[in-house]
């Protein structure tokens, strides 16, 4: 059967209308730890319509009572501050429950029942697996619940590979407008990632210094203390490069990397994004030795205390060749940033959580400051992204004193987010996510170029993994990753931050 998007283009002045939020897999582990703790904050912060209406979603037989109590029990384990009677009171008074199968398209006449796509905004967030992202789709079409007021959220991971992807993001296009999709990857709602923008675009003296010309390389970390723990089953058939690098750490590299947007409009921020992911250099089975580590933790300490390796987790299996740790050396070719490697490195049940961008200036041409250093170090941007969030520049000083000559440390301009901004909670990235899926504004989601692009690259390396037959490497948990990922700089003479 051929079936027929809606007509018309969709509305994209919807901002003010009260919106049906519905959740799609509303008692599962995303939506419990995220998803209502998120509009719980944005309620109290009075931030949601007072006609917006939040829709709970599942296949389970639930009456709206027992919902109800459900959604407090997890509020009350996941906000992570004492709840207000009187915000949850009005949250829960949002809330309704609807049973449907997911690919049963009849069951959705009862959402139909209870949301208004004609005169209210239709979110629906798909937090279930991606294989029921199509049934989803022709469920809501089925019901009538397809308007230009309609608008699809879809959670990572979408596909895992381009082929896949593209079969998923086909079915979602057979009945929603690419202006109707909202592809999450979480990491574009955190404040410091979002505030890359900031710092690249509102400030000077960074926008005339970030090109070949003033720097040496840019170093991405993401590391997680956590290992994999009961997501073994979904971890394992994924690995850290299609669960970390397809999506999080491509979307912080394109935000260093990208040409300055027009504005910060959908589609401005979107297409210099997708310039970037198509100017990256392919990793192939000729030069994947000399530019990917892949690693696998074992057993080790974290914090003094002792975690199993990942072969060791219950149900897991032993044999298993996924990676939990890669490090990839990057080229960018383009004219910014010709010469000018970057290197990611991401792994679980590392020694800390620590996500950074680290902005490696070049050295200066020559030193007139010989007695303090042989060679000067060069100026270092860096910029937590979480936890402790904040930006510091490392560079040198003169050292007070009326000593002979002048003596020179190095120091660092420390700019902290909790201290300067001590007023402010920081909001959690899927607070802000919610309300610009409600509001319509698609600047911090993925356009579905973006994924795609991102999957060619990312297949390049996992294709001459599969040629070359690389098994990862061995690191203990609660370390930096395996002594491969260290050789990867040190091949360039350059070295980690640590
Ligand atoms: C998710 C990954 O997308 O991001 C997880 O699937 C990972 O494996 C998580 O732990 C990390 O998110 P955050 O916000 O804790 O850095």
């Amino acid at each position: 059967m051929i079936s027929v998007k809606t007509p018309c283009a969709p509305d994209l002045n919807t901002d003010k209308k009260p919106c049906d939020f519905v959740i799609f897999g509303v008692l599962g582990d995303l939506s419990q730890r995220n998803l209502l703790p998120s509009l719980y904050q944005l309620e109290k912060a009075g931030l949601l319509h007072p006609e917006t209406k939040i829709i709970g979603a599942a296949r389970h037989e639930l009456s709206q009572e027992a919902f109800l109590e459900e959604a407090l029990g997890k509020l009350k384990v996941f906000v992570r501050e004492e709840l207000s009677s009187e915000i949850t009171e009005r949250l829960l008074a949002r809330m309704r429950y609807v049973l449907i199968n997911l690919d049963v398209p009849e069951e959705y006449r009862r959402l139909a029942a209870m949301a208004d796509p004609q005169e209210r905004v239709l979110v629906s967030y798909f937090s279930v697996s991606p294989t029921l992202f199509g049934p989803i789709c022709k469920g809501l079409q089925h019901a009538g619940l397809v308007t230009p007021n309609t608008r699809v959220v879809l959670e990572k991971p979408i596909g895992r590979n381009l082929a896949s992807s593209i079969e998923i993001n086909d079915l979602v296009a057979s009945v929603f407008y690419e202006r109707q999709v909202y592809r999450i990857d979480h990491y574009l709602g955190k404040e410091t990632v979002m505030n890359l923008l900031a710092l690249r675009f509102a400030n000077s003296i960074f926008t005339t210094n970030w090109d070949h010309n003033t720097i040496d390389h840019v170093q991405i970390t993401v590391a997680e203390e956590v290992g994999v723990g009961s997501r073994w089953g979904y971890f394992d058939q994924a690995g850290q490069l299609r669960d970390m690098v397809q999506n999080h750490l491509m979307q912080i590299l394109t935000l260093v990397a990208m040409e300055p947007p027009v504005n910060l409009h959908d589609d401005s921020l979107r297409n210099e994004k997708l310039k970037v992911l198509k100017a990256l250099r392919p990793i192939t089975a000729k030069n994947i030795e000399k530019r990917v580590v892949r690693g696998q933790y074992g057993p080790g300490f974290i914090k003094g205390s002792a975690v199993p390796g990942y072969l060791e987790a219950k149900g897991g299996n032993p044999g298993s060749t996924t990676e939990t740790f890669v490090a990839i050396r990057v080229d960018i070719d383009n004219w910014r940033w010709a010469g000018v490697p970057f290197y990611l490195r991401t792994g679980k049940a590392m020694a800390c959580k620590r996500s950074e961008v680290v902005i490696n200036y070049k050295p200066l041409p020559h030193n007139i400051f010989s007695g303090s250093y042989r060679s000067l170090p060069a100026n270092k941007l860096i910029i937590r992204l979480q936890p402790d969030e904040g930006v510091e520049i490392e560079m040198l000083n003169k050292v007070p004193g009326l000593s002979d000559g002048i003596s020179l440390q190095r120091t660092m301009l420390d700019l902290s987010f909790s201290e300067a901004f001590s007023k402010e909670r920081i909001a959690g990235a899927y607070e802000r996510l919610i309300l610009e899926v409600m509001q319509g504004n698609q600047a911090l989601f993925i356009h579905r170029d973006e994924v795609e692009s991102s999957w060619l690259w990312i297949d390049s390396i996992q294709d001459a993994w599969a040629k070359t037959n690389e098994l990862p490497k061995p690191y203990p948990a609660g370390s930096w990753g395996p002594v491969a990922s260290v050789a990867l700089l040190a091949r360039d003479e350059r070295e980690w931050e640590e």
